[in-house]
């Protein structure tokens, strides 16, 4: 039995990279997985090799109604149990030469997008007694030089730690959010609630 067997996992960004290897191993791991992206037949074609626990759903991220149809797609496997807020648009430009619609779109996709994420999670997940929220961040979250300044402020700025903390203030729900920040030493960092639940393990 895979270590995720039964859950039901939402990740965004899945149609190639990192959430595409993320939607490979949780599907190999016994979950059934909605894969998002904005990557049509990319994202169709990960889908259709990984078989009946995949379904892809086309998904701009900092769209709110989309991610009504990526819950819906999700309920239709179960409760959720898990969201991977692992798409992001690389941008590498200096700040001078950077336009406010520039920087305007990074900010809704890497930054919005996490936020309607949870926004759209908890509920189900409140319903459902607990999950698991991950927000894929950056080794540029933690500072960096002015050519990343743009996407640097978009993850250091992400909902995280404010908006997590928040949740656990005002609610007693067993939804666990944390971050990943790949290349970095701060490899993972959980927000809340502060220690892992002993049912993750
Ligand atoms: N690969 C690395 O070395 C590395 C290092 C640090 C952080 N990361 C983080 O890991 C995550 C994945 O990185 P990757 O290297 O696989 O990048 P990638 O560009 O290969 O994948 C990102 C995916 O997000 C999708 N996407 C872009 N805009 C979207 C939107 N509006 N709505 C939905 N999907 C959208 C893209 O189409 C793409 O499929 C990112 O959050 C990135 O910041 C990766």
């Amino acid at each position: 039995m895979g270590r995720l067997s039964g859950k039901v996992a939402v990740i965004t960004g899945a149609a190639r990279g990192q959430g595409e290897a993320e939607a490979r191993r949780f599907v190999a791991e016994g979950a059934r997985v909605v894969l998002t992206d904005v990557l049509d037949a990319e994202g169709e074609k990960v889908a259709a090799d990984l078989g009946p626990d995949a379904v892809f759903v086309r998904h701009d991220v900092s769209r709110e109604r989309d991610w009504v149809d990526v819950m819906e797609a999700a309920a239709g496997f179960g409760p959720l149990d898990v969201l991977v807020n692992n798409a992001s648009i690389p941008f590498f430009k200096p700040i001078v030469d950077t336009t406010l619609e520039e920087y305007r779109h990074v900010i809704d996709v890497n930054q919005v997008g996490a936020f309607l994420g949870i926004k759209a999670a908890i509920a189900p997940m409140v319903e459902s007694g607990g999950g698991s929220i991950i927000n894929v961040s950056s080794i540029d979250g933690l500072g960096s030089v002015d050519s990343r300044a743009c996407v640097s402020t978009s993850y250091r700025s992400l909902p995280y730690r404010s908006l997590a903390r928040s949740i656990c203030s005002s609610s007693s729900s067993r939804v666990m959010i944390s971050m990943s920040q790949p290349q970095s030493l701060l490899a993972r960092r959980t927000f809340c609630p502060r220690r892992p639940m002993a049912s993750d393990n």
